[in-house]
């Protein structure tokens, strides 16, 4: 009935989540709110894991791409299901850390790492550094030198495949700022300079052709493309690339017209794909890593608000106004990302009325989700956006001095705040 299944209706008309009234969780911990299910979580995670466990014996390791959504908790709960994690800031690592995960099954990403941030990788003893170009190849080579440490490398290579997706999240065509383009040359220079190096340990090849994907079809490809690259970089050099990095990407069901391929399907095919071009080419297979982050936590996750001021404005449109906006979700504003949404408190109603939902931020275009239908609102309502899971806490901001909202986690018919509510004196605590 609804875009994910953690989502129902009980015998009051009214939205649940993991069971739980999103009602009363609305008036418990007040809007806006993020809540997210934690089963949800799990039930990915492990699909995730045993998909590697069931195609391809086992060899490789989820890394839930933490991008998506950041906090301790999170770090804890993916740690619980074995699952490694991919970090992409220095305040991502700290967190994961602070969160005692366990750091030999970190992968360091980021297009442009400061010294400082490889030092502390290095000192909290990262696994895996995805060095994403020569700079920074040649930058943590003496970082590791200073510090007498042989950090494990990979490489991210682009491997140019037009993923068919949003342009702005992009990142596997020649034209990206992330990684080596492997028609130039460049990546076939890195691997010639790592090799020359002291100080670095060269172990595999990393990709990531984009987000929000539901075809599998690129995503063999990029196996394909990354596998015959390894094994000419083991035909020219003789370097046996133990480690295959296929990244994340995979798509999920924001709105009922999305049709998502169950995420145990990547691997299914992928791996055939692996295990063929390598046994066609010669070369041991390789460890596998994908990144999920999305799918992992946005299918998990809601947004509620408050329903505040309703502007008819005739022949127009309808705007409804909630206590939240752009800066608990920008995505909207960012990508034109569609959304789906309910009032939680009717939520067996027919969808009778078409609204756009706007923000409370100093901003035309801060809206939620613009031609939508939901049921007729009324001031008070609790307006609950779905697949809010993913890519929003983590890009949410204190534009206009908004604090950000509590996250809540449902589990067995109990829920407990994961992340407080930022107060006033948050908001004020670095000013000086
Ligand atoms: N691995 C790498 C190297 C990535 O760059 C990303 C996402 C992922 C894994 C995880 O991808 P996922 O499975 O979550 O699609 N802010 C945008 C999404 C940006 C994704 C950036 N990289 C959004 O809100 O849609």
């Amino acid at each position: 009935m609804f875009v994910s299944d953690c989502l129902n209706v009980n015998e009051n008309g009214c939205l649940t989540i993991g069971g739980m009234d999103t009602v009363s969780l609305a008036k418990e911990f007040g809007t806006p709110l993020y809540v997210m299910d934690e089963q949800t979580i799990h039930r990915s995670a492990e699909l995730y894991r045993t998909s590697i466990e069931k195609y391809y014996g086992g060899n490789g390791l989820v890394l839930y791409a933490s991008k998506a959504f950041s906090c301790k908790e999170i770090y804890r709960i993916v740690n619980s299901e074995g699952l490694g994690v991919d970090v992409v800031s220095g305040g991502e690592l700290f967190t994961a850390m602070q969160a005692g995960f366990p750091a030999e099954k970190i992968y360091f990403h980021g297009n442009n790492k400061t010294a400082a941030e490889l030092e502390y990788a290095l000192d909290c003893g990262v696994g895996q550094i995805v060095v994403d170009n020569m700079t920074e190849l040649e930058l943590l080579n003496i970082i590791a030198k200073n510090r007498g440490k042989k950090p494990s490398i990979l490489f991210r290579i682009k491997p140019g495949i037009d993923a068919h997706t949003h342009d702005f999240i992009m990142t596997g065509q020649i034209d990206s700022k992330f990684g080596f383009a492997l028609e130039t040359g460049e990546a076939e220079q890195a691997v010639k300079r790592a090799l020359e190096l002291e100080n670095v340990k060269l172990v595999g090849a990393d990709c990531h052709i984009g987000s929000q994907i539901f075809d599998i079809a690129p995503f063999e490809l990029a196996a394909k493309v990354m596998v015959n690259f390894m094994a000419d970089m083991y035909d020219k050099y003789e370097v046996v690339l133990t480690q295959l990095d296929l990244g994340g990407g995979f798509g999920i069901k924001y709105v009922s017209s999305h049709d998502p391929v169950e995420y145990d399907k990547y691997m299914q095919k992928v791996s055939v794909t692996v295990k063929s071009t390598c046994e066609k080419r010669g070369i041991q297979l390789p460890f596998i890593l994908i990144e999920p982050g999305r799918s992992i936590v946005g299918p998990a996750g809601i947004t509620l608000y408050t329903v505040g001021s309703i502007k008819e404005i005739p022949n127009i449109r309808t705007y409804v106004a909630v206590d939240g906006g752009m800066a608990d979700n920008p995505r909207y504003a960012l990508y034109g990302a569609p959304y789906d949404a309910v009032i939680a408190n009717r939520a067996l109603l027919p969808r009778d009325k078409t609204v756009t939902i706007a923000g409370r931020c100093c901003e035309s275009g801060d809206l939620i989700q613009e031609n939508i239908a939901i049921q007729t609102p009324t001031v008070g309502d609790t307006l609950a956006v779905f697949a809010t899971g993913a890519y929003n806490y983590s890009m949410a901001s204190n534009y206009n001095r908004l604090p950000r909202p509590d996250t809540v986690m449902v589990k067995d018919g109990k829920s407990r705040v994961i992340i407080k509510r930022e107060s006033y004196e948050d908001i004020i605590k670095n000013d000086v």
